[in-house]
């Protein structure tokens, strides 16, 4: 299935120009990978995948792009194919997400990626690189969130996990992995005509966004949440603290609904909750490896074909105005074998 490029210098890639007025311009080119920044691993991009980030970084988010002409793409698996470390051999399978891939260094929305070698991690023996790559950062994320909620002791019988952007990237792997593992899953979402596609992928409740929203200025709901993946942030990261029951967590990852949290103490002080922060781009190298491993065995995600729709990089420019339109459903892989 992961088949070789012919092994020239020259590949393509989806670049952002930005004018000296400021405007930005999308294009797929021609490069020729000398032109890559130095590091250890020369790598043949086979797959990528489009994660909200990389469409800040299209529009030139300055805290996410600051470099132009630039190629995005925080995610790509493909092929060493130049290791100037005795540590990754030539031919090795390779997973790299986040770091600064695709941020200000180009990323795997080209065909090369030059890279140190801590950003990269084998791929796992079951998990092939198109599937890691269907799941990708987002997937990864949704795993992360997991894990540390797993830590704080949350387990199926603890009671209802509410998953919010749920028919998002992150929100939709983690709708499909909760309930495959038996939790009680219920999805908030802002798209009640994808209701049937969530429970598809296994959630016992599709609740509409508006439900969640809580403006009594009451410091507690009611006991509701044993855990929550909050991908939104803002005033839905608020009520879901508010609404966990005794003990109970959030994952806090995403902030497509807001950067401001606005909470009282009470639920921490009376309620004992917890509030986690989630970061996949900067985990070390051995954490990551742990996550992708779990993702490979026992966290083997049901339905990432039913989520993921598989583009060439001409239809990035169309799902990248989607996700920032918060359209998006499910997951995009990037085939750039096919590019
Ligand atoms: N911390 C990390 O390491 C990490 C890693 C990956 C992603 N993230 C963050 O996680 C978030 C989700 O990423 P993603 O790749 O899953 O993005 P995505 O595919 O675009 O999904 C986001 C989903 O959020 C919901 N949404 C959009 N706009 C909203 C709004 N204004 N208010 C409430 N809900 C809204 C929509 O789902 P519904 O219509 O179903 O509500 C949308 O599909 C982003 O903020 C991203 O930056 C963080």
């Amino acid at each position: 299935m992961d088949g070789g490029l012919d092994s020239v210098s020259s590949y393509r890639a989806f670049r952002v120009h930005r004018s000296e007025q400021g405007s930005l311009a999308r294009s797929i080119e021609e490069l020729d990978d000398r032109d890559l920044p130095a590091g250890e691993l020369l790598v043949e991009v086979h797959y990528s995948s489009l994660n909200f980030k990389d469409a800040l970084s299209a529009t030139g988010h300055p805290g996410v792009t600051r470099h132009f002409p630039h190629t995005p793409g925080i995610d790509a698996a493909g092929v060493v194919i130049e290791s100037e470390t005795s540590s990754v051999q030539l031919g090795e399978e390779v997973i790299a997400i986040g770091f600064d891939l695709g941020m200000n260094t180009p990323g795997g929305f080209g065909q090369r990626v030059r890279i140190p070698s801590h950003w990269a991690v084998p791929r796992p023996a079951d998990l092939s690189l198109e599937e890691s790559m269907a799941l990708g950062t987002a997937g990864f994320t949704a795993a992360a969130c997991l894990d540390k909620l797993e830590v704080q002791g949350m387990r199926p019988s603890d009671g209802p996990v509410l998953v919010t952007g749920a028919t998002g990237g992150v929100g939709s792997v983690a709708v499909g992995l909760l309930s495959g593992l038996g939790y009680e899953v219920y999805a908030s979402t802002g798209k009640p005509e994808q209701s049937d596609y969530l429970r598809r992928l296994g959630a016992s409740r599709v609740l509409d966004r508006n439900e969640l929203a809580d403006d009594s200025g009451r410091p507690l709901g009611r006991e509701t949440w044993a855990g929550c993946v909050d991908t939104v942030g803002g005033s839905t990261l608020a009520s879901a603290i508010k609404s966990l029951r005794y003990g109970g967590s959030v994952a806090c990852c995403g902030l497509v609904g807001g950067t401001s949290v606005s909470t009282s103490v009470f639920p921490f002080l009376l309620r004992h909750v917890n509030l986690l922060g989630v970061d996949s781009a900067e985990m070390p190298e051995g954490e990551k490896k742990r996550i992708w491993n779990r993702l490979a065995d026992e966290w083997r995600v049901g339905g990432v074909e039913m989520i993921t729709r598989s583009l060439r990089l001409e239809g990035l420019s169309e799902a990248i105005d989607q996700i920032l339109a918060g359209r998006m459903v499910g997951r995009r892989l990037i085939d750039l074998r096919s590019s």
